[in-house]
């Protein structure tokens, strides 16, 4: 990631090698935030999201919502082949069609820039750097090949199934296997090589007098935002306005300038409201295909993506494979952690899922062997889906670790606290705070794990088989560069603080509310918060678990100008006269010398003075250093409970509970519901989500929620969520990210607990009830293989001739 747009490369290169050895004071959080000290502030309180009553009002207005004048609707052709060109494209009858005002090709678009892939610059929101119908060509099956505008919705629909196309198609590659068979390039996510290796951990794995080794698959997962994604707009000259559902509008407003050859000032993208982001909200190619057509029409125009076209145009998580060896010593101790595979990878895309994050930190072994390599395919551009990396990586290494505590015959939590680093293992660095053993030994002891029986197959009601497993779940703390904040102070003593930031209902827009009402020392409701919009300073993105961080480390900095602007305000009578930004702090609705409270002044008496209505101040955040300096992380222990039925084969998770370790929690009651999300997302990716890809057409073959699985209330049990509370003494706040890390260890805590429930371990997921009944999971061990035929035996038991069983 870009420290700044300022600095090159080189520059950069050396700030990598500099900032680890700076003193401590000279990187952000190296002086502790004084908030979190604050006991008798909001923060950590429960606080119910401030926006709540005006969604269940239905009065929050959604992009699809927006009523523009005049506006026109727009529906979307998606191409039926993964490579080759357009050979003939009739839209005669389309154009004839009744309300249709335009349709719009390769023939009759107008002139557009390639988007600049996502990482490249700060500001670039790319998922691929494709043409957007700048030809006849195909890359991918589903892109788009027409876009028409009608007077209403339902006759813009009607003319796109008029529209016929024929195709010259050109070699692909939509297979798996034949996408490895090409070759595999080194993975690179975010400008940083997938690749780790300490040691020779081949060697060690070899020598090792206890191991395993095994291949763990995950497929595809599409996006599915209860809000599909939707964007309402409107040119005035030269100037685009765009309603948008969006995890970027900063960078959003960028790249569609760029793409336009306009200036980024002439773009807004407005985005109060998000129903659902997870990685899946950015630039795709509705938005730009739906600005040009409006420019061409100069009317407004709505672009609605249908469920399938979210399939269609927006990516999801790659598909990967992946081997997990794991060598240990007899103490359990491990001497070689191997975590390499392969990922399938759009071309013109730089978003291959890392699913290694995890093992570079999670255990103290003396060797690594950490890769990822990438196989092109025709296909849809990869783009982030919560947790990218961690989400599926957790699944296979934490699997592994519970097949290697069942070769040691050792107690998973215990093997897992034996292999507790000091240290960050790969990069050095110490951490900023880590208290993964007390997550694990609280969420243990809540749980009930003494009740477990070590031995699986154990525990058995009627024709169910219960069992329990764990998993550790990791995410990184980010803090990205280029926040800012604008804070205005009124005389009525209320503040309105202003971030280009994104409400996705996590709670974003209530957590800096409390963050801001803290640093102000002023109540909740004299604070009012806009969002959500690219005319506010500064570039915060919705995503990778670091908004908070980013809106408290810029707040932090438009405090601090702030404070400096009211001393000079404040004059000669005021009683903090004298006194510079560093000797005084907010509290109780006006500033105080910090060793003595008892010189204040309030805000309004500094205004009144002044004869000033309002004062603002704006800054950018400081460089996001600390997580160089330090290895920072949240860290959560999952604990699952599932119940497997003998005839049937299906899995139902009957308990689960998530023990966290996030720093300190901003508000507990958004928290809560950000781990539960996370979680039942993670059911999801365990047992039922998989996109199907056409192997030989390279069609996603199930673009609906009728297909494409996912959880529903019945598959959730009650949640517990827990969290130690223990604050991260360089973080602002001292908060780290809640919203990923709650997918992440899920698919492994549920694979463990079916193999405790029926000594079947499921290496690849989702695990469906063919799996748990006939796959043979590569399963040498022989009493592994007892352990089957023990499942089998006891359902075989109740003679119930239904059981159709695999000895
Ligand atoms: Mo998240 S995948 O960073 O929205």
């Amino acid at each position: 990631m870009s420290i700044s747009d300022k600095v090159s490369g080189a520059a950069q290169a050396a700030i990598a090698k500099l900032v680890p050895l700076a003193p401590d004071s000279w990187i952000p959080g190296g002086v502790p935030d004084p908030l979190i000290g604050h006991q008798h502030g909001l923060i950590g309180t429960p606080v119910s999201r401030l926006d709540g009553p005006l969604k269940v009002q239905g009065s929050a207005r959604f992009a699809a919502e927006v009523p523009l004048e005049n506006m026109l609707y727009a529906a979307l052709v998606f191409g039926t082949i993964p490579s080759g060109h357009i050979a003939t494209l009739d839209t005669k009858a389309a154009e004839a069609a009744p309300g249709v005002v335009l349709v719009m090709t390769h023939r009759n678009a107008p002139t557009l820039n390639n988007p600049a892939l996502f990482g490249s610059s700060p500001t670039a929101a790319g998922a691929s750097d494709l043409p957007i119908m700048q030809d006849d060509r195909l890359h991918w099956n589903g892109q788009p090949i027409a876009i028409l505008l009608a007077e209403t919705q339902e006759q813009a629909d009607h003319a796109k199934s008029l529209i016929v196309a024929t195709y010259m198609p050109e070699p692909s590659t939509t297979s798996w296997a034949a996408a490895k068979a090409a070759g595999v390039q080194p993975g690179v996510f975010m400008g940083q090589k997938l690749l780790t290796e300490i040691g020779d951990a081949e060697a060690m794995l070899r020598a090792a007098p206890h191991k395993i080794d095994h291949v763990y698959r995950t497929p595809r997962h599409n996006h599915n935002a209860i809000e599909p994604h939707a964007t309402t707009m409107v040119w005035n000259g030269d100037e685009l306005i765009l309603h948008d559902t969006t995890q970027m509008v900063t960078a959003e407003a960028a790249t569609i300038a760029d793409i336009f050859g306009i200036k980024a000032e002439q773009v807004r993208v407005i985005s109060p409201y998000v129903g659902g982001g997870f990685g899946g909200k950015g630039l795709s190619e509705h938005q730009i295909l739906a600005a040009a057509a409006a420019r061409l029409m100069g009317r407004p125009v709505r672009v609605t993506l249908s469920r399938e076209g979210v399939y269609r145009v927006v990516g999801g998580r790659t598909l990967t494979e992946q081997r997990v060896a794991i060598g240990a010593r007899a103490d359990g101790h491990f001497s070689a952690l191997i975590h390499t595979g392969t990922v399938a990878m759009s071309a013109h895309n730089n978003l291959p899922e890392p699913f290694i994050m995890a093992a570079r930190s999670g255990y103290g072994a003396d060797s690594f062997r950490l890769s990822v390599e990438t196989a092109a395919m025709n296909m849809v551009a990869n783009i982030f889906m919560r947790a990218p990396g961690e989400a599926v990586g957790s699944f296979a290494l934490e699997s592994a670790v519970d097949e290697l505590a069942v070769e040691l015959g050792m107690d998973p939590i215990e093997l897992r606290i034996r292999n507790e680093p000091d240290q960050d293992p790969t990069s050095g660095l110490p951490f900023s705070s880590r208290c993964v053993v007390k997550a694990w030994r609280s969420g243990a002891e809540r749980f009930g794990w003494g009740r477990r029986s070590a031995a699986p197959g154990q525990r058995r009601e009627g024709e169910w088989f219960i069992g329990m497993g764990c998993a550790a779940a990791a995410y990184p703390y980010n803090r990205m560069p280029g926040a800012a904040a604008r804070i205005t102070l009124t005389s009525d003593g209320a503040a309105l603080v202003e971030v280009a930031a994104h409400e996705m209902g996590m709670g974003t827009a209530t957590t800096t509310a409390i963050v801001a009402a803290d640093r102000l020392g002023l109540s909740l409701d004299q604070i009012e918060v806009r969002y959500g919009d690219s005319s506010i300073p500064g570039a915060i993105l919705g995503g990778g678990s670091q908004q908070t961080a980013a809106i408290g480390g810029a707040v932090i900095a438009a405090h601090r100008a702030l404070v400096a602007e009211l001393l000079k305000l404040a004059g000669n009578d005021s009683p903090l006269a004298g006194l510079s930004v560093d000797e005084v702090g907010s509290e109780n609705g006006g500033l105080a010398k910090l060793q003595d409270p008892s010189r204040r002044d309030s805000y309004r008496a500094i205004l009144e003075r002044a004869r000033r209505d309002s004062v603002t101040a704006a800054a950018k955040a400081s460089l996001p250093l600390e997580a160089m300096h330090w290895s920072m992380h949240s860290y959560g222990a999952m604990f699952c409970e599932v119940r497997v039925n003998g005839v049937t084969g299906e899995t139902r998770v009957s308990r689960f509970l998530g023990s966290f370790d996030c720093g300190r929690i901003i508000n507990a009651k958004t928290a809560a519901s950000q781990f539960r999300g996370g979680i039942v997302m993670g059911l999801g990716m365990a047992l039922m989500e998989e996109t199907q890809f056409d192997e030989r057409t390279g069609r996603i073959m199930n673009p609906s929620l009728a297909e494409y699985h996912m959880p529903v209330h019945l598959d959730v049990p009650e949640i517990e969520v827990m969290w130690t509370d223990q604050p991260d003494p360089h973080t602002p706040m001292g908060a780290r990210g809640v919203g990923e890390i709650g997918i992440t260890g899920v698919g492994a805590a549920v694979a463990n607990a079916v193999f405790n429930a029926t000594g079947k371990r499921i290496r690849d997921l989702p695990i469906t009830l063919d799996k748990v009944f006939f796959q043979d999971s590569g399963a040498a061990r022989t009493d592994q293989n007892l352990q089957h035929r023990a499942m089998d035996a006891r359902v075989a038991g109740d003679g119930d001739p239904s059981i159709r069983v695999q000895a």
